[in-house]
């Protein structure tokens, strides 16, 4: 029997863009409560004002940055006093920045993926999952990537923060053995949303070039995935999806002719 996610409550981190976004729209779209974050407000709230109109369900917004960890504590204590468990966590929020050889790599850049992708990731999964654990369920999505797999030249550091992720993944399910709490990484290769302008620091040139010649995955395309995740039914733990467009068979491997 298929789980019903209607009705529960998600926490989506990096919902103003790209795969947040539209995983927020479809757990909308299928009766979802969403708790929407990012740091950019008017985003937020607009996205926020959509999903209530088009949808019906009920959306909160929170405006932070996953690196702050007091600002994801206050987050997780205001559900609290709401009296909201999340059913599930999407940890979504991340980035790439710069894309270089390490030994010219530009060290906020590193502090910023560092900062974001694994210690943000740590921040909401420790402020969060207590509750679930408490409370006997839950399910909690990690966005990994194909980068967490195999590197790829002057991917350097955006890798090993996804390598984290994999280790982390494999780490919250094990440490959940016992519990019915779930846990999934899913990691894709290249998706066309605002990941490669963020990469090259707002270098719009740049980053359509890295989605020319191919069909790239589509952020709802991980959204759809998501969505299959959490619908399997309370015995199944899917634990890992890996996604690439069907023109790229590896991050070494593509094809750019346009067939595909
Ligand atoms: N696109 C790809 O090819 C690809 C492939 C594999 C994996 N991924 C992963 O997918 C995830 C989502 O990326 P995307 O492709 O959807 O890129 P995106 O369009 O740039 O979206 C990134 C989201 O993360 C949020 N975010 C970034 N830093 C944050 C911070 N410090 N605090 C709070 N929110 C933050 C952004 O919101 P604000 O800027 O408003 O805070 C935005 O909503 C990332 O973890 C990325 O590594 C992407």
């Amino acid at each position: 029997m298929k789980g019903s996610i209607k009705g529960k409550w998600a926490v989506v981190t990096g919902a103003t863009s790209g795969i947040g976004k539209a995983t927020a729209c479809l757990l909308s779209q299928h009766g979802c409560n969403v708790i929407i974050t990012g740091r950019r407000a008017e985003r937020i709230s607009a996205l926020r004002d959509e999903l209530k109109t088009q949808y019906g369900t009920e959306v909160l917004d929170y405006c932070f940055d996953v690196r702050n960890r007091q600002a994801c504590q206050m987050m997780a204590d205001d559900l609290s006093k709401r009296g909201i468990v999340p059913h599930v966590l999407i940890n979504n929020a991340g980035l790439a920045a710069g894309k270089c050889k390490i030994y010219e790599g530009d060290t906020e850049d590193w502090e910023r993926m560092i900062d974001t992708n694994i210690k943000g990731l740590l921040y909401m999964t420790r402020c969060l999952l207590p509750a679930m654990v408490a409370q006997g369920k839950g399910h909690i999505i990690l966005i990994g990537s194909t980068a967490g797999h195999i590197v790829y030249p002057e991917g350097n550091v955006y890798h090993a923060t996804k390598f984290a992720v994999k280790a982390l993944n494999e780490a919250i399910n094990l440490d959940l053995a016992g519990t019915r709490i779930r846990c999934c990484s899913i990691d894709p290769g290249a998706a066309e949303t605002e990941f490669s302008l963020v990469r090259f620091h707002g270098d719009a040139e740049k980053a359509k070039q890295v989605y020319e010649g191919y069909t790239p995955l589509k952020a709802e395309d991980i959204a759809d995935v998501i969505l299959y995740v959490l619908q399997t039914p309370p015995h199944v733990n899917i634990t890992n999806v890996v996604m690439y467009p069907t023109a790229q068979r590896s991050v070494y491997v593509w094809d750019k002719s346009g067939l595909i």
